[in-house]
């Protein structure tokens, strides 16, 4: 479940062109998270979209203007709608709002009301031009907003607003980015245990090759392993990812790395494992690969009617003898015997848990949404876990791993 449901949300709204991305961001937070929004709109702001619409999706009154009004602010009424928020988001954030807060302008409703938030809790989401994200002073002003602990989510590089703008730095990314830092700063708030622990995680298939066009691999499309890389980074963690082959989007928020074969993951994986705090691998590396791929497109009169096979390096194996203080976690695919299987591989392989999962169980393991999985501990304790989607069983690992070492 999203952490932010339910939460007390300031939405501030300045006059770049983005904006109208805020709406349906607002329908988010509202509609299907049950967030309380007060928006807050800068004059600027509402010579591109009138107040209307976000008082529609907010069900409240927007706050417009500084004094006794109808939408103007009552008395101390910013500072207790501030204090009460459990976040204070500008999105989008013109150079002008940054400039504003890093020189501690209060000059209209939200500039006031920004005065008022901690930095822990104010999230700013620049979002303009190329040419005037990239001014070195509104990157002196990011720095020192960064300085100063406000959450800072980057702009995207892409097609800009106008066709004279083109290509850049500048653009607001989309809802699911948005709503993940989001997320992320009411996490820091609960300072998770994964705060600002060092994370590796493999996900997906392997693909070995039979030749250039043909491979041995498996159904794995790394769903399971992008749920954990983005949970545990929204709870504050340095996330790597390592994946193989897959048509999903990078996860949010963390640093990604594909490769292709097991060998290569092998080589990802040892080069940033000494560095790591806890280590998952939820990749399904590929255990066989053609002895001698050929190059090129095989004729079918050229294909073999039986290939010589060779086993893939343990990956897992290797990382259980390396190991020094990492919390080592592996996953298991089994079919029959689960529990007593995977004690065995998880005593080979020097783990601390393992992850079972049977594709033969209905939604669970390979390409669905949804999992059906049991951890076990090294004293091999097993937790059986009900069926539910990859990102709340990701959710319920890091809890199940972060609370106890056994
Ligand atoms: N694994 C690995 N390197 C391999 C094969 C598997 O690191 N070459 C890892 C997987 O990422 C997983 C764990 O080992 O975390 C267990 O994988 P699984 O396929 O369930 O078991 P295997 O060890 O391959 O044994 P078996 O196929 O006999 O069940």
């Amino acid at each position: 479940m999203s952490v932010l449901r339910g939460k007390s949300i300031v939405l501030g709204l300045t006059g770049g062109i983005a904006i109208y991305k805020s709406a349906p961001l607002l329908r988010r937070l509202t509609r299907d998270l049950g967030c309380d929004v007060t928006v807050v709109m800068t004059s600027s702001a509402q010579e591109f979209m009138t107040p209307l619409i976000f008082e529609t999706f907010s069900g409240k009154e927007v706050i417009t203007g500084m004094f006794e009004s109808e939408s103007g602010i009552v008395g101390t009424r910013h500072i207790d709608i501030i204090q009460r928020a459990d976040l204070v988001a500008v999105i989008p954030a013109t150079a002008n709002i940054l400039g504003k807060i890093t020189a501690g302008i209060a000059d209209d409703a939200l500039s006031t009301m920004l005065l008022v938030a901690e930095p822990e809790k104010t999230i700013i989401a620049p979002a303009m031009n190329k040419n005037m994200y990239l001014n070195t002073v509104v990157q002196r002003n990011l720095q020192q907003l960064r300085e100063l602990k406000y959450h800072i989510i980057e702009p995207e590089t892409g097609e800009l607003a106008t066709a004279e703008e083109g290509w850049g730095i500048g653009r607001l990314p989309d809802e699911k980015t948005l709503i993940f830092h989001l997320e992320k700063a009411i996490s820091a708030q609960k300072k998770s245990p994964l705060a600002r622990k060092r994370i590796l995680i493999t996900g997906g298939p392997t693909r070995e090759a039979i030749d250039d066009i043909r491979f041995i691999s498996n159904p794995s499309t790394g769903k399971m392993g992008i749920a954990l890389a983005e949970t545990a980074a929204k709870a504050g963690a340095f996330v790597n990812y390592i994946s193989g082959p897959t048509t999903l989007p990078d996860p949010t928020g963390c640093k990604t790395q594909y490769v292709v074969t097991a060998e290569e993951m092998k080589a990802a994986v040892l080069d940033l494992y000494k560095d790591q705090d806890i280590v998952v691998m939820a990749a399904a590396v590929e255990d066989i690969r053609p002895i001698n791929p050929s190059e090129g497109k095989l004729k079918k009169d050229k294909i073999p009617e039986s290939l010589s096979l060779k086993k893939t390096d343990d990956i897992l194996l290797q990382l259980g003898k390396n190991k020094k203080d990492q919390i080592l976690v592996g996953f298991s695919v089994e079919v029959e015997n689960e529990v007593t299987n995977s004690i065995s591989k998880m005593e080979k392989k020097n783990l601390d848990w393992i992850i079972v999962n049977n594709p033969r169980e209905k939604g669970s393991a390979f390409a669905t949404d949804t999992n059906q999985v049991t951890i076990i501990n090294k004293k091999h304790k097993a937790h059986s876990l009900p069926l539910q989607s990859k990102v709340d069983i990701a959710e319920a690992i890091w809890q199940t791993i972060t609370k106890s070492k056994d």
